[in-house]
């Protein structure tokens, strides 16, 4: 399973797409990349440290525990892995224990310096005022995620390739589908022979001929049918 931002949607967080998009308000190249981490971290915490309040106050929806009840009904030789785009935990505080967290967690802080010895830790305060320092090096602290121009972790990338590589069932979720490397998933589970579907507000633009199925609608309204009636729409 792949999920984006259109999952928490249900849960009144907003996507990064799109016309009440969080790339409209700030734009990716100003607050989304490596760059401004280097050159204006303030401005990479004002829009990440900004996040944590509403994802705190966030609660799962019906998407969330659909994905999270699949996953704790499957039979123990049956394999399940919760890929997520997402940075707000959603998805195991709906119950979902096979997560992996591409993007990492907005909630969690850690320090620049890579030679540190800091773990990252949670921290729920936005430090929208002044970047905060470590205390064991005195480097710049940053949000726990992966911005533009990172690489995904090798502890996050390394279980999905395993998983792509036999894969039977390959559902995108609520993701606009052009970010990679998540956009590229789709093509190696349909090359492992996956029944590979589509669920999101909107048809992909450009359509991926990867995908044999697409369910349009609210991931909170489709996913509950789909996934325990086999129809999206009962
Ligand atoms: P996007 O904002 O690009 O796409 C969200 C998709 O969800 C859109 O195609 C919407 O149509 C759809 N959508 C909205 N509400 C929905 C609902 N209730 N049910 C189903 N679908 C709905 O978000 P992502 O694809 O997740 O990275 O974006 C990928 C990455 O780009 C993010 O993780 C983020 C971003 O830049 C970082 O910030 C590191
Ligand atoms: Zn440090």
């Amino acid at each position: 399973m792949l999920t984006g931002a259109g999952v928490s949607a249900g849960s009144g967080l907003r996507t990064y797409r799109g016309p009440d998009g969080v790339w409209e308000e700030h734009k990716v190249e100003e607050y989304g990349n490596i760059q401004t981490l280097i050159e204006h971290p303030e401005r990479t915490w004002q829009l990440f440290g900004g996040m944590r309040a509403p994802v705190q106050a966030a609660v799962p929806n019906a998407a969330h525990y659909a994905l999270a009840r699949l996953e704790n009904s499957l039979r123990p030789e049956q394999r399940f892995l919760l890929v997520t785009q997402n940075v707000d935990r959603l998805h195991q505080r709906a119950g979902s224990r096979n997560v992996v967290e591409l993007h990492g967690n907005v909630s969690f802080t850690r320090c620049t310096n890579e030679a540190c010895d800091l773990e990252p830790f949670v921290d729920d305060k936005d430090h929208a005022h002044a970047v905060p320092k470590c205390p064991k090096c005195s480097s710049a602290l940053r949000p726990h995620i992966v911005l533009f121009g990172e690489a995904i972790p090798p502890m996050s990338s390394w279980p999905v390739k395993k998983a792509l590589r036999d894969c039977d069932l390959f559902i995108a979720i609520g993701t606009s589908g052009v970010v990679s490397p998540a956009s590229n998933y789709v093509r190696s589970a349909k090359y492992a022979g996956a029944r590979t579907v589509y669920v999101n507000l909107e048809p992909l633009s450009p359509k991926n001929p990867a995908f044999n199925e697409e369910y349009l609608g609210k991931a909170e309204e489709i996913l509950p049918n789909l996934l325990f009636c086999g129809n999206p729409s009962s």
